[in-house]
């Protein structure tokens, strides 16, 4: 489902890569933790998955598709295969919960019908249907991070890249998150997540793996 084939990418020479001769690879379905210190790189493989950040050389297969081959005017359509989740929560403040799941379903099209069941089906699902009227600022963050949940998941991706998403989060709400990752990881998503957060994740009870960037080598960070 998801290839990384000798990667590297650095950012300034004078630092060294963040990758360099990196592989790993990832099976439909599988909950992946991907964990290491700050600065490891975990928001760097998230990026290069996103085609955010491109890596030097090397090769990136998500589904079937090359990204080095996804030129720039199809970046959108790919990236909204994909469901993403990050720390700092990003919906738009402008916007009920309801609109914020909206907007992503008025880019992907539907009709309006199937919209507002889908919306509602979704919300309920990540336990925030009840919230549908408010706006961002009157959410708690693990509110907001549920809200987020729900948003990614609309589209029903094939994966789901989550980028520390309970560090803002206090214990109670965090195991909350984990929780709902393990639902969308049920229904059949492939989950990949960059956490530092150990010691919620070694309470998940979906079987996970784990790519730690730390015991790799910096020279050389291999997986298979
Ligand atoms: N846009 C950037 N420009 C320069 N250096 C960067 C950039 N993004 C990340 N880095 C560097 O790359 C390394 C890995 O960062 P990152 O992927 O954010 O790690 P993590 O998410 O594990 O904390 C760090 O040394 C960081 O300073
Ligand atoms: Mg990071």
């Amino acid at each position: 489902m998801i290839d990384l084939i000798n990667i590297r990418k650095t950012y300034d020479e004078n630092e060294g890569p963040v990758f360099d001769g990196f592989n790993a690879h990832v099976e439909r379905g599988e909950f992946i933790l991907v964990t290491g210190k700050s600065g490891s790189g975990k928001s760097t493989l998230i990026r290069m998955l996103l085609k955010e950040v491109e890596p030097d050389s090397g090769s990136i297969v998500v589904d079937g598709r090359e990204l080095s081959g996804i030129a720039k005017n199809q970046i959108p359509a790919y990236r909204r295969g994909i469901g993403v989740v990050f720390q700092d929560f990003r919906l738009f403040d402008d916007y009920t919960v309801y609109g914020n799941l909206e907007v992503v379903l008025s880019v992907t099209g539907g009709s309006m019908r199937d919209s507002e069941q889908r919306i509602t089906s979704i919300l309920k699902l990540m336990g925030v249907d009840r919230l549908h009227k408010r706006y961002p600022r009157e959410l708690s963050g693990g509110e907001k991070q549920k809200v987020c949940m729900a948003r990614a998941l609309i589209n029903s991706p094939l994966v789901l890249l989550a980028d520390e998403p309970t560090g803002n989060l206090d214990p109670a709400s965090s195991a909350e998150i984990f929780r709902l990752l393990e639902i969308a990881h049920r229904q059949g998503t492939t989950v990949i997540m960059a956490t530092h957060d150990l010691a919620t994740a070694d309470r998940l009870k979906t079987t996970c793996r784990r790519i730690d960037l730390d015991l790799m080598p910096k020279s050389a960070k291999h997986f298979c």
